[in-house]
């Protein structure tokens, strides 16, 4: 397997960056939801480390629980196809329900399982992304925290992948694409 630093473009977000905002983001949501609990629902498997860190800095009581669903087809191309693979283990009726993920991009992920989640009547229904790529947007998803706003690039690291790997990295950062080698 290609070690990353081969291909390394950049570091987009270093983790001090991270950390910082994500507290940032943990108050906010605190101060949101003062007086209130709140379901925190991770999708797999990319918005985990986000959810571990996040979760640390939110002062209300809250519970959390897990969706996996299958979004990207081939060569990293969105397909409009979203399938719930893993469902959640608790009901969410008349509860305040926030979507923790890892990045907006095309929006199909989130957006097919607002339409899922919505069937099943929370209280309220929040998302909550660390990354957004908003050049990339095909379908339009409300984002109600957003961590980082980023260009049209390649990522990994932090939850993100390079063919499953490195989703450990303690930062954000770019994959300079002619350095790549994916069978490497
Ligand atoms: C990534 C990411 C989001 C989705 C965003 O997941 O975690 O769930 O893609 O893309 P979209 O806005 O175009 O739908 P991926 O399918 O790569 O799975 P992973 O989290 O297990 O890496």
């Amino acid at each position: 397997m290609q070690d990353y630093r081969e291909y390394l473009d950049e570091i987009l977000v270093s983790s001090d960056q991270l950390q910082t905002r994500i507290k940032e983001m943990g108050d906010q949501i605190s101060r949101d939801y003062a007086g209130q609990t709140l379901h925190l629902i991770c999708i797999l498997r990319g918005g985990v480390l986000f959810l571990t860190d996040l979760m640390r800095h939110i002062t209300v009581p809250l519970t959390i629980d897990f969706m996996a669903v299958s979004s990207y087809g081939v060569n990293r191309q969105s397909t409009g196809q979203v399938r719930i693979t893993l469902d959640l283990e608790r009901q969410i009726q008349n509860l305040n329900v926030m979507l923790v993920e890892d990045i907006v991009d095309s929006g199909y992920t989130i957006s097919a399982v607002l339409d899922v989640l919505r069937t099943r009547h929370p209280r309220s229904l929040r998302v909550c992304t660390l990354l957004d790529k908003p050049e990339r947007r095909e379908v339009d998803v409300p984002i109600d925290y957003r961590g980082f706003s980023i260009a049209n690039k390649f990522v990994f690291g932090y939850g993100l992948d390079m063919d499953e790997y490195y989703r450990n990295l303690p930062f954000i950062a770019t994959v300079d694409l002619k350095r790549y080698r994916p069978d490497g």
